[in-house]
């Protein structure tokens, strides 16, 4: 009986999965948990969920940032399909973006990015609104919110490390399981330092193949001058000619 159920379930999600694809033309091609989830790159994140929850079993991680040395390493690609798959076993998620200088967050799941987290800290939500009103839920992704950039502010540093952004967040770990945050690239910017610094871990992208070792090395110290609590290394962009397709991204603990 049981094993009939369990095989009509599996249809109907197949059946399921076919009308999402068709729906949600909208997002990215990167969002692979969403458009592929059987496929090894899919399993890969899985395998990043899991590792992730084993880094820090004694320290519940609820607000956990992405970041890397440098640009289009895959962060934002990261930060997404590891919501994604933190949504997916029916975690409530919110995805915020704060890379305030190149918010591309938003594009990735084909929203607008007319209101969002700068407006918040510049405190210019009018009429008492609840902060929720200004998160956007991803209808195709259940347990998927995101908070997209806001306005370009003259000051994105100043922004990040305001009392009010940290207060913020307070807010939102009461409203979500978990919250996880893309960021600019460290090497540049003081931001994703500065992020790391008030979140319970990170996550630090390195581009097999692409990835400046020193940007890589010079990465890793500004962000344990910080005070972060590196959860580990995510490997992306390995050359799938020296090794498996399942290598399409890897992550291995960090050691010092
Ligand atoms: N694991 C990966 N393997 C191969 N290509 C990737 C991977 N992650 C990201 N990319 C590609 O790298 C490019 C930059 O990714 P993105 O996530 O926007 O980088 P960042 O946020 O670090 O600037 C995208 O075109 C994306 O398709
Ligand atoms: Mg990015």
């Amino acid at each position: 009986m049981s094993s009939i159920l369990y095989k009509k379930e599996k249809v109907v999600s197949g059946i399921e999965l076919q009308h999402k694809r068709f729906v949600a033309r909208e997002l990215s091609k990167n969002l692979i948990m969403f458009h592929d989830p059987k496929s090894p790159a899919a399993e890969a994140y899985r395998t990043l969920r899991t590792n992730v929850g084993f880094a820090n079993i004694d320290n519940e991680i609820k607000t956990i940032a992405v970041t890397s040395p440098e640009p289009s390493d895959g962060k934002s690609t990261t930060a997404c399909n590891f919501a994604i798959s933190l949504a997916q076993i029916d975690k409530k998620v919110l995805l915020v973006e704060c890379d305030l200088r190149k918010p591309k967050l938003h594009r990735y799941f084909g929203i607008g990015n007319d209101v969002g987290l700068t407006h918040i800290i510049a405190d210019m939500i009018f009429d008492d609104q609840p902060v929720m009103n200004f998160v956007k839920k991803i209808p195709d992704i259940e347990n998927l919110s995101i908070l997209t950039a806001g306005f370009t502010p003259p000051n994105p540093s100043e922004m990040l490390s305001s009392q009010k952004f940290k207060n913020f967040l307070d807010l939102l770990k009461e409203e979500f399981d978990i919250i996880v945050i893309d960021t600019p690239p460290v090497a540049q910017l003081t931001d994703a330092a500065i992020v790391s610094k008030i979140t319970d871990g990170v996550l630090l992208v390195i581009a097999s193949g692409k990835t400046n070792a020193q940007a890589a090395i010079s990465a890793k110290q500004s962000l344990l001058n910080a005070d972060a609590n590196i959860l580990g290394v995510v490997l992306t962009k390995i050359d799938k000619r020296s090794g498996s397709y399942y290598n399409y991204y890897n992550y291995s603990s960090y050691e010092e």
